[in-house]
């Protein structure tokens, strides 16, 4: 009786030191091994001579104007510029470091570096983060979350060192110069026709805002950071929690218009701003405890878990794009969802969330996301689309759809408890 009872626990034991990893992981060793792969490729192509360093950003795709037609069911707005050098097919490089997107590829090196603690990584990392500092001054758009964030933010998690800190801070005291308090927003774009647009994307930027108030001491930042939270809750979504794109004030803070510019239409579910407004809203739960956020976010997962009907819960372009085989999905969509999904899952224990971060993991680490390794021109997922109705990078790799699946497989791994050495 006493041998069983030993030998039960030691099986027990034995299923504990174990069950962190289980055979059925193999999808995760695959996804990191892959990415790493990827990325160290693209370091290789990044070099353009002695003086200069790029910073990858897609594939350049062509696009057919009866197809963006019939997807928007109107037609389409206008192509963004050809970029001098860049044909269909080839990696397009963000053009200056002021491009929004130029802090993801940095961010996606910290990613791996934290995820596989391959110095090769980190000494990447940090050679794309440093060409990034001159933002820290730059008051163009309120893209700077992203932009520096994504770099020198883990660049501060991963390897801090005094420098970081003030150019963080430097970084949202240009921020908020963006900030209209009548209006009680961060203005996104100098650009277009609106008097003061925000579009939910800007939710992203808040959590710089959260983390220099922080560490400054300074409550200033967050109260920006809630304040722009608060009237976006008030004036960008509809009652089933989905969210408008582009929100424009009035100066005395009344809405001018709720339009769309990269979806299919003003009413409609664009893909990737459901994500925006996810993260966002879940972020800054996480960042004051208020839980109007958290039901906010609440309602914006179910929201996604029941509007995204395709098998693989990788949406479409914009929820009510049509229900083709041909239509473009938006991978970066589902691995921001899936990265908010798992900050909602540690906030509040509610498997459900967990379930779909790991659904779309899978996918997205499937043959029909991942790329081969040396394919897919060094970026590590497919089949994203940036914005369609420019006929801008459809069904391309993009670097923010790499940066948030590595972020996700990141906390996957530590939700799991587990470790890359040990897959
Ligand atoms: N922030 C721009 C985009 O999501 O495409």
């Amino acid at each position: 009786m006493k041998n069983r009872i030993l030998l039960s626990s030691w099986l027990i034991l034995g299923i504990a030191c174990t069950s962190a990893k289980t055979e059925t992981d193999d999808w995760l060793k695959k996804g990191i091994d892959t990415a790493a792969a990827q990325l160290k490729s693209m370091t290789e192509k990044t070099r353009a001579n002695a003086d200069t360093i790029l910073l990858p950003r897609s594939v350049r795709t062509t696009f057919d104007t009866a197809f963006i037609t019939h997807q928007l069911g109107r037609a389409f707005q206008e192509s963004e510029p050809e970029i001098p050098g860049s044909k269909t097919g080839e990696i397009r490089f963000c053009s200056t470091i002021y491009d929004w997107t130029s802090g993801f590829f940095p961010g996606s090196l910290w990613y791996m570096y934290e995820l596989t603690g391959n110095d090769f990584f980190k000494e990447q990392a940090i050679m794309h983060t440093n060409l990034l500092n001159p933002v820290k001054t730059h008051t163009g758009t309120h893209d700077l979350g992203f932009m520096m964030f994504c770099s020198f933010g883990n660049a501060e998690r991963l390897a801090r060192n005094d420098t970081i800190a003030p150019i963080l801070q430097q970084t949202a005291d240009n921020l908020i110069t963006r900030f209209d308090p009548n209006i009680g927003c961060i203005r996104s774009w100098d650009f277009g026709p609106w008097n003061f647009p925000v579009i939910i994307d800007n939710m992203m930027n808040l959590e710089l805002l959260f983390h220099v108030s922080r560490q400054s001491g300074n409550p200033e930042y967050k109260r920006i950071a809630v304040t722009h939270a608060n009237t976006t809750l008030k004036h960008h979504f509809r009652p089933d929690a989905s969210s408008f794109h582009v929100v424009s004030y009035r100066n005395d803070g009344s809405v001018e218009c709720r339009q769309t510019f990269q979806g299919k239409a003003n009413e409609s579910c664009w893909a990737r701003g459901q994500a925006w407004a996810l993260y966002g809203y879940t972020t800054c739960f996480r960042e004051t405890g208020d839980t109007t956020y958290l039901d906010m976010a609440k309602n914006i997962a179910t929201l996604i878990m029941t509007r995204v009907t395709t098998d693989d819960a990788v949406p479409f372009w914009d929820y009510d794009a049509p229900d083709l085989p041909e239509t473009p999905r938006d991978a970066s969509a589902a691995a921001i969802t899936a990265s908010a999904m798992l900050s909602l899952y540690r906030l509040t224990s509610d498997s459900k969330y967990f379930d779909y971060a790991e659904k779309i993991l899978k996918n997205l680490s499937s043959p029909v996301y991942l790329a081969s390794a040396g394919s897919n021109q060094g970026f590590v997922l497919k089949h994203s689309t940036g914005s369609l109705p420019h006929g801008s990078e459809i069904d391309s790799p993009l670097n923010y759809a790499d940066y948030y699946y590595l972020e996700s497989l990141k906390k996957y791994m530590d939700i799991r408890n587990l470790d890359y050495k040990n897959l």
